[in-house]
């Protein structure tokens, strides 16, 4: 770090080789020690920490009183000899851990509040305190590597895309609505009363508007607004590396993106070897229930339909003779070894992700089993099931019955849980592609297809023929980018014909009206040359939550929300003045 005139080094920079430098530093008070007759005080500042230390003998009078008087998180400035620390005081953690500076001269900054938490990596505090305090919170040397490994990150990524000549292009906040499936944001315009902007959900529209206008390699690190119900990695504002290509087909995309990401990831240390593995949408579901699987660990999902098509178990029996439902199992090995309590309460954990109760099988490892099912089965039932779910004493098989899709969103939810209380090792970083995602899902709550991805996505062309008689099997050019788990990113080829356009936007419910009225601008657009074009967005906060190893993307952004969407420092949101409202013309009801 290049040094200004208030200090001559960082507080991270000094080693054995400057003994005997005279050095000024400046940094907060982190931890002081009074041993008497000597005071030491670590000094830290971004860059790390050196130990300072006072002895009245050579800092002098002035300079030992006011270490005497200085408190936590006071900044101040000192001037001093670099040494060698006393024998046995190494401290082999810190990398200025050999040496220590001998004050000469101390001047106080500032004086500081004592902090409403300590600023240590370990905090005892409430996440609402630490975001109430947040300038304190980023002084934590663990926050403050995130938001460093988020900058080198955002950096690399920025370069990688430099260097394979995307453009970075700004598109404007103010805007209309964008269709990511989200409630959007509204600006009141002052001028136009009656009349509002949207935040963007994401730019997808105007980078569409860029491929029209040639601008055939673009990418910009675009702030994202959505208003939707707020979990661990997700928040009302986020960032993504928004990315499109013109004149390209997928592979040429997903090529470009992985050399991307590649580069990028290297730069902070991590390696992601190329190509990424490809997993179709429907693979991924039945294997593991999920669309975004972490496949550092098995626990696959089995289709165990037919080896019940004849039983004595009702439930299963009548699931395997109705068409589209389905018993599907998961072997979760080292759970069959847990109290019997311990199993039953996994039902409430089932309940979560749609199942009206879990139907189990704990193999004891006496021999012995312990399941509220498995006098139902017969000899062949249970053998054909052992042999299939490759069955070991404590193990815990569980069922989910259901349609096919309940029945894997069950089962993908319970892999995941089983995971985690069974700590099952995720060493490493797991990266993949899930492919091809179907067009359109069924809303049952509007009774209409929905986009599965976003309305402007391209039909797989040899499916279009299906788009009347069964458009829930229409398949697209879409990749989500899958990494440790978690949705790091999307994308996909866009339509860039009008008409096609207007088929889907017409199967999504959209009259011809509503339709021009929302996005007649990108329609008009794509009758002017419109060329094929297909592009991804990277979410940045996940990835550099998963690359930080942390609990939540709040970790790795330097102003998160609370989960009501609050941000506890400022007070946001908040009421405004009344002569406010009427220059936008609104009323609060
Ligand atoms: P999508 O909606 O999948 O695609 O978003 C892309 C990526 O953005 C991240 N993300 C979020 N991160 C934090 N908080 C949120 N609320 C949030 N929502 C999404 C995820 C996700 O994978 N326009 C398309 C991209 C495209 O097709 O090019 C889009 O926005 O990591």
């Amino acid at each position: 770090m290049p040094t200004y005139s208030l200090h001559t080094h960082t507080c991270g920079e000094l080693r054995p080789q400057n003994i005997g430098e005279t050095v000024t530093l400046t940094g907060w008070v982190w931890h002081r020690r009074d041993h008497g007759g000597l005071i030491f005080i670590d000094l830290r500042d971004r860059a790390g920490v050196t130990q300072i230390s006072f002895d009245p003998e050579h800092s002098g009078g002035t300079a030992f009183h006011a270490a005497e008087r200085v408190r936590s998180e006071w900044p101040i400035k000192v001037t001093g000899t670099v040494r060698q620390r006393p024998e046995g005081q190494d401290n082999e953690k810190l990398a200025t851990g050999h040496i220590e500076v001998l004050v000469s001269e101390l001047e106080v900054l500032n004086t500081s509040k004592t902090p409403a938490f300590q600023i240590e990596d370990h905090v005892d505090a409430s996440e609402d305190v630490r975001l109430r305090y947040r300038y304190l919170d980023l002084r934590r040397p663990k926050m403050m590597a995130n938001m460093q490994l988020r900058s080198d990150f955002t950096f690399a990524i920025r370069e990688a895309l430099h260097n394979r000549q995307f453009m970075e292009v700004e598109t404007p906040s103010l805007f209309k609505s964008t269709p990511e499936g989200a409630r959007d944001f509204l600006v009141p315009s002052r001028t136009q009363p009656g009349h509002f902007y949207a935040l963007p959900q994401s730019p997808q529209l105007l980078k569409q508007l860029l491929m029209v206008g040639g601008v055939e390699r673009y990418y910009q690190v675009a702030k994202c607004f959505r208003d939707e119900d707020l979990r661990a990695d997700r928040q009302p504002e986020f960032t993504q590396v928004d990315i499109e290509m013109s004149f390209v087909t997928e592979d040429d995309v997903m090529g470009a993106l992985e050399e991307v990401l590649r580069d990028a990831f290297a730069k902070v240390g991590v390696d992601m070897p190329t190509p990424l593995r490809r997993i179709n949408y429907w693979d991924a579901m039945d294997t593991y229930g999920i669309d975004k699987p972490d496949t550092r660990f098995g626990m696959h999902l089995h289709d165990v339909t037919s080896i019940f098509a004849q039983s004595k178990f009702k439930l299963f029996a009548t699931a395997a003779k109705t068409e589209g439902q389905y018993v599907k199992a998961i072997n979760a090995k080292g759970a069959g070894k847990w109290p019997r309590a311990q199993i039953d309460k996994l039902a409430d954990v089932a309940a979560t992700f749609g199942a009206k109760g879990l139907a189990y099988i704990a193999f004891r490892e006496d021999g012995k089993v312990t399941s509220p099912i498995v006098k139902f089965f017969s000899e062949e039932e249970m053998a054909a099931l052992k042999a299939e779910m490759d069955v070991e004493p404590g193990d815990l098989v569980m069922f989910a019955v259901a349609d096919r899709k309940t029945a894997d969103e069950i089962l993908g939810g319970m892999r995941n849980h089983m995971a985690d209380a069974l700590e099952l090792p995720r060493e490493g970083h797991d990266f993949l592609w899930v492919v091809n995602f179907p067009l359109f899902h069924w809303d049952e709550d509007r009774k209409a297809y929905a986009a599965e991805h976003q309305p402007f996505t391209q039909p797989i062309e040899t499916d279009i023929e299906r788009l009347d008689s069964d458009p829930l099997s229409v398949g697209s050019w879409t990749y989500d980018f899958v990494m440790d788990g978690f949705e790091a990113g999307g994308g996909g080829m866009r339509i860039h014909n009008a008409d096609l356009q207007m088929r889907i936007l017409e199967k999504l419910g959209f009259t011809e009206e509503r339709a021009e009225a929302q996005f007649g601008f990108l329609m008009e657009a794509l009758r002017y040359g419109a060329p094929p074009m297909g592009g991804f967005a990277l979410g940045l906060d996940r990835v550099c939550m998963l690359l930080t190893k942390s609990d939540s993307i709040r970790e790795v952004m330097a102003f998160p929300k609370t989960s009501s969407g609050s941000d506890l420092m400022s007070g946001a949101p908040s009421e405004v003045s009344g002569k406010q409202l009427k220059e936008v013309s609104l009323r609060i009801l």
